[in-house]
């Protein structure tokens, strides 16, 4: 298929002889694609998705459309399926590609770090190979600020240039992609790629339809602390008190997901602008700490989060905040949502679907 020329695409995404853009989004029945697909059909993007449900489920997908008024096209695959992904650009005519497709959990790579390379790179490996065959090489990836690793306080905020070092087999499938993204770039295809590096995604849909489902305990700080909330769990631990920051808890850039999933579009309308790789932050440059998370949610709820500090939790950076300034150059995208919009948001979608989407 050849490349589409986008010069003549107006803002509602209308291709040339006027038909609508189409993006391939893998992982589009994840939290953030899930939130992405909305945001994209809402902007006159046609989408297909493919996943393979492995951290998700179909509700989210049906949800998605309800939402957005449209269709969604789908196809239940694993990435790293070559001849399935061949026949989804076969039979659709895709324009661009947003990569979400992965495994995300820090602690289960270090357990199984062969599945997370299989997973993370080989599905990359194979979406990359499947783009080339068809001829599209626009594409945004999913990146992670858990590439800079673990810095030091004085080298926040961070921007793309901080030096990366990724400390989970985790991290280093998303360091490796960003490079293998690179070399791809080098090469003489057409290849325009953005790298969108997120902070901390948190919050859900403001209609409470769709957000985050995590199987099991979660590991994350904002679904714990909604399901002691709900009265799933019974009290969060708070890890580590004694830190070097104001209140003695770690500094995070909590983005709501809505944010994030803005951010795929503006990336989506700024590739035209991208010669090869390009890496941006997707964070709101506000760092807060964990007690400051804890209150924010006991806001959203109406009673305060049980909450008790524990000792700390190994391999925690105590300070991690980006600077977004690339992403409004580069992108024109802010974030506009804060700390409040995302408990409130993330609380509703706790309440109305306590089980998550089971
Ligand atoms: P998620 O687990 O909710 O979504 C990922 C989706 O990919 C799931 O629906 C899963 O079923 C699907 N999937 C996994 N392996 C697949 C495969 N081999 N073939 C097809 N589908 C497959 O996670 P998310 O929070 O939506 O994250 C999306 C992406 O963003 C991931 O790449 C993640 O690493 C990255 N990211 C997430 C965060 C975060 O805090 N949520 C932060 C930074 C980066
Ligand atoms: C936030 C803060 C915890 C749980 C993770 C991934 C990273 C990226 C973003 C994907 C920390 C504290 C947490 C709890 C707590 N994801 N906490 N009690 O660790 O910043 O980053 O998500 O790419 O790769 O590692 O997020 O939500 O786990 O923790 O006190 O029960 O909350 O110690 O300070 P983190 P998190």
């Amino acid at each position: 298929m050849a490349r589409r020329l986008r010069g003549i695409m107006d803002a509602m995404s209308t291709g040339e002889n006027g038909r609508s853009r189409k993006v391939l989004v893998t992982g589009a029945a994840g939290y953030i694609g899930s939130h992405t697909c909305v945001v994209l059909l809402e902007a006159g993007w046609d989408v297909v998705g493919v996943d393979n449900f492995d951290n998700s489920s179909p509700v989210a997908l049906e949800r998605v459309a309800e939402l957005a008024g449209r269709p969604i096209d789908f196809v239940e695959a694993d990435l790293r399926d070559s001849a399935a992904i061949d026949a989804i650009f076969a039979e659709h005519d895709v324009d661009a590609v947003i990569h979400f497709a992965g495994l995300k959990a820090v602690g289960q790579s270090v357990a199984e770090p062969l599945l997370y390379h299989d997973t993370n790179v080989g599905s990359t490996i194979s979406l990359l190979g499947a783009m080339t065959r068809a001829g599209v090489f626009d594409l945004v990836f999913s990146s992670s600020c858990t590439v800079y690793g673990s810095p030091d306080v004085d080298a926040m905020p961070l921007i793309e240039s901080s030096p990366t070092n990724a400390v989970s087999p985790y991290g280093r499938t998303k360091l490796f992609i960003e490079e293998m993204l690179q070399d791809v770039a080098a090469t003489d295809q057409p290849w325009r790629v953005l790298s969108l590096r997120y902070f901390n995604p948190v919050g859900a849909h403001p209609s409470g339809r769709i957000g985050e489902d995590p199987v099991g305990i979660p590991n994350n700080l904002m679904p714990y602390a909604m399901q002691v909330a709900v009265g799933v769990r019974e009290e969060l631990s708070v890890f580590g008190g004694d830190y070097p920051t104001p209140d003695g808890t770690c500094i995070r850039d909590y983005i709501h997901v809505v944010d994030v999933a803005e951010g795929h579009l503006a990336a989506l309308d700024a590739l035209d602008t991208v010669e090869g790789f390009e890496p941006i932050n997707l964070g709101t440059g506000v760092g807060s700490s964990v007690l400051e998370v804890v209150a924010a949610a006991g806001r959203a709820v109406g009673t305060p989060v049980a909450h008790r500090i524990v000792d700390r939790r190994p391999g925690d950076a105590v300070t991690v905040y980006a600077d977004p300034a690339a992403a409004l150059q580069r992108l024109g995208w802010k974030a506009t949502r804060d700390l409040d919009d995302i408990c409130v948001d993330h609380w509703r979608w706790q309440q109305k679907n306590p089980n998550g989407y089971r």
